[in-house]
């Protein structure tokens, strides 16, 4: 399940630091916000689940993916995010990693705003590549918790909902994390169970899909962020938005922020809204 991470050259390093902090000097992170996180896309996804229990038919929740917090986000901008999600007020948030670009102190500035808004069944989160930097993640889970989010490592946490039970399960990221161990996760599942996976990394989806797993929720790829094909191959790939896997579904976040520079093309900001139905609806 493990990934070789991604580690660049020192030159493509510089370049993309110099260009970084070119953006910033020129108002990117002012621009960003303007364009993009004050006009964030929701995306509504509707999953129809064979035999869903009464008590999870219209469960909604919110997936939030790669803040990246750093030079084009920051505190105060998220404004855009938290009015959206007090006005659908969904029953869970999802969060699904790279909260910050460099290290794990650009994404502290931001943990109020990202865990202002409340869901009645919780706020669960996992790790994304980026949220590794100086083997700091543990201080990001502590403030995490300190806002009443749980950051769910190779864990998963049975949560009952409208007299059903919702299985939420989130591993840690298959390049940056120690150990990835979907077993861990799911150890605490009991049969008949409806499961949404957490994973920031969607190329592990193949292999984590199976009956009971309905969803598996993850980011990482930005939608491709500027959605070019000769720039593709900077990022990592991007295999969809909505991919089935016989009776579970990937769900790929095109996130809220951005690396390298502060633009989109053709993959929006955005926060996706994923609401269960039963399947003969
Ligand atoms: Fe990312
Ligand atoms: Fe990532």
């Amino acid at each position: 399940m493990h990934l070789p991470p991604r580690r660049f050259s020192a030159p493509r390093l510089a370049l993309f630091r110099g260009v970084e902090r070119l953006c910033r000097l020129l108002g990117g992170r002012r621009a960003y916000r303007r364009l993009f996180l004050d006009r964030l896309r929701v995306r509504e996804e509707l999953l129809a689940v064979p035999g869903l229990p009464e008590g999870l038919s219209g469960l909604t929740l919110a997936q939030v993916s790669d803040l990246h917090a750093g030079p084009y986000l920051g505190a105060g901008d998220l404004g855009g995010l938290v009015a959206i999600l007090e006005e659908r007020a969904p029953d869970l948030v999802a969060l699904t990693g790279d909260y910050c670009v460099h290290a794990v102190d650009e994404a502290f500035g931001v943990l109020d705003e990202l865990c202002a808004y409340r869901p009645p069944l919780g706020i669960f989160a996992v790790f994304g590549n980026h949220d590794y930097k100086d083997r700091r993640e543990g201080e990001l889970e502590a403030r995490f918790a300190a806002r009443g989010a749980t950051v769910l490592r190779n864990r998963g946490e049975r949560i009952p909902a409208g007299g059903a039970v919702l299985a939420i399960t989130g591993i840690e990221d298959l390049e940056e994390g120690r150990l990835v161990d979907p077993a861990a996760a799911r150890a605490e599942l009991r049969e008949g169970d409806v499961e949404i996976l957490l994973s920031h990394n969607p190329s592990g989806a193949p292999a984590l899909a199976r009956p009971g797993c309905v969803a598996i929720l993850s980011g990482h790829s930005h939608g491709g962020q500027v959605d070019l094909p000769f720039l593709r191959r900077f990022g990592p790939p991007h295999p969809g938005l909505r991919i089935p896997l016989g009776s579970t579904t990937l769900f790929v976040s095109r996130g809220v922020g951005v690396l390298g520079i502060p633009l989109r093309l053709r993959a929006p900001a955005e926060v996706l809204f994923l609401r269960l139905v039963p399947a003969d609806c």
